[in-house]
């Protein structure tokens, strides 16, 4: 497909699609914007071995507060945006003053703008929603796509999550689905499962059967039933607020086709990425945290990538430091981004909470196994964006006898000072017992430098259990490169 690669964005997709995505260059849009549900999302990594890991992140803060940045965003729009827009946010601000929702609906409306712009007129939008903002969001969405393109409200609905004898249960999403040009958009009608009870009666079947024996099929209504990804589902990686693939399934199938671009701006941990893949389309991914910029990774990698065989398309990673001036750049913007993006460096996994402060010294580990009892060991890592000495060796030391870690690594932006690496030289060598030949430092201090020119930890790499590994997938032959 003349030399492109999918593309895979670190970074505010308001400037992302500014910069980088070219108007009318976008086949199909799903976007699964944080729902200003209030809630703090935390990420719960599950174990290889199956245990849930007490490591809890906070992926990101669904939360919007009319700030000075809500102000300017909100005179930008009005200024300088079309006047149905403008018209709709001054009637939202007399209607909902300086509130959260506000600031949330401001926030979105730049982005439907460019989202709009870099649509094809042949291309389809999905909005995803709930309904704390979905009555405000379609206000937005007719103000930005025309009242005439509006499609179809799907409603999802599942079962999972609490009850509550206060108000019937809340058990949907929407999805609001907008054309550019209706009588041109792609759309290729999809069959359901009949749920008419026609033959057998209510008792016995669920499902008309026709005179073959066969169920029939009725077109796509716009409600789905749909199970949200629950705690013991196989694609189930952690992420809070991951979304079926079955769902995007449908999506895309029906509002696109081979080779076309599909762009998700707030993909979280991929699923429109990864089901785009299986469907052998592009696909364009922008999210704000490297936390989700590496399970994408991650998923993508365990999904397509097999033993010896790859069979996934290249993509690339834009946005993230790829030398050390963009990784102070990165450090000075976020300390907890850093964190995660020198993590990712390492495949190691996150083991801290943001709003809890350091989790007793350990800022991410890796797990791996190097003997037959099953049982895994770490190596607790620190990452340092600050100047180091000597203590930041000591204090790792004391929590490395604490854990009973095996081994420990500092990485570090600073070169290390001369006593630093003394002390980490003095710790001596990891030795496995089932591989006598093998040493591995204790103690490892390994600059950002060195990482990004390729330089590795060391320890035993008998079997990796970092990120909860996605389900393997077979794709179309023709698309499979060989790795060896
Ligand atoms: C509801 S989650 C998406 C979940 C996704 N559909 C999935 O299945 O994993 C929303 C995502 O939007 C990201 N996000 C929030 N604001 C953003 C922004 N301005 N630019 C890019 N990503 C953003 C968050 O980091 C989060 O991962």
């Amino acid at each position: 497909m003349n030399g492109w690669k999918n593309q895979l964005y670190y970074g505010d997709n308001l400037q992302i699609l500014r910069e980088y995505v070219t108007s009318e260059s976008i086949d199909l849009i799903y976007l699964d914007p944080p729902f200003n549900s209030k809630a703090t999302y935390n990420v719960l990594f599950d174990e290889q071995n199956g245990t849930k890991s007490k490591a809890q992140i906070i992926a990101f803060d669904d939360t919007w507060h009319w700030n000075q940045e809500a102000e300017e965003s909100y005179y930008e729009t009005i200024k300088n945006e079309p006047k149905k827009l403008a018209d709709l946010l001054e009637a939202f601000r007399m209607f909902l003053g300086q509130n959260d929702m506000m600031a949330y609906l401001t926030m979105m409306a730049p982005r439907l703008l460019e989202l709009y712009r870099v649509l094809k007129p042949t291309g389809s939008i999905y909005l995803h929603c709930d309904p704390t903002a979905s009555h405000y969001l379609k206000l937005l969405m007719d103000a930005v796509f025309g009242q005439k393109n509006f499609q179809n409200e799907i409603i999802w609905c599942y079962k999972s999550g609490g009850a509550t004898k206060k108000r019937f249960g809340r058990k949907h999403d929407i999805l609001f689905f907008y054309s550019k040009n209706p009588d041109s958009k792609t759309f290729n009608t999809q069959k359901e499962k009949s749920y008419m009870m026609h033959k057998y009666g209510f008792a016995k079947s669920n499902f008309q059967e026709d005179e073959k024996g066969q169920y029939s099929w009725v077109i796509m209504k716009d409600w789905w039933e749909l199970p949200s990804v629950g705690s013991a589902d196989k694609q189930r990686l952690g992420y809070p607020t991951q979304k079926p693939e079955k769902l995007l399934e449908r999506i895309i199938k029906a509002s696109s086709n081979k080779g076309d671009i599909i762009l998700d701006p707030f993909c979280g941990c991929g699923t429109t990425i990864s089901v785009a893949e299986q469907l052998s389309r592009r696909w364009i991914g922008i999210d704000i945290t490297y936390l989700a910029i590496n399970l994408i990774k991650n998923r993508l990698h365990d999904t397509y990538v097999h033993e010896f065989i790859s069979k996934l398309s290249d993509y690339e990673v834009i946005g993230d430091p790829k030398d050390l001036n963009s990784a102070y750049a990165l450090a000075n913007e976020s300390r907890y981004q850093f964190e995660w993006w020198a993590l990712g460096l390492v495949d190691a996994r996150p083991a801290n909470d943001q709003k809890k402060g350091a989790d007793a010294g350990i800022d991410g580990h890796i797990i791996f196994f190097d003997d037959n009892s099953g049982k895994s060991k770490r190596v607790i890592i620190q990452v340092k964006s600050g100047k180091v000495n000597v203590s930041h060796v000591r204090d790792l030391k004391g929590v490395m006898e604490r854990e009973r870690s095996p081994i420990a690594a500092l990485l570090t932006l600073e070169e290390p000072t001369k006593p630093m690496l003394t002390e980490a030289a003095v710790t001596g060598f990891y030795e496995p017992e089932f591989f006598p030949n093998k040493r591995y430092p204790r103690f490892q201090i390994i600059t950002i430098e060195k990482l990004l020119s390729g330089e590795k930890l060391k320890y035993p790499e008998f079997s990796l259990a970092t990120f909860k590994k996605a389900k393997k997938k077979t794709k179309d032959k023709a698309k499979q490169t060989k790795i060896f």
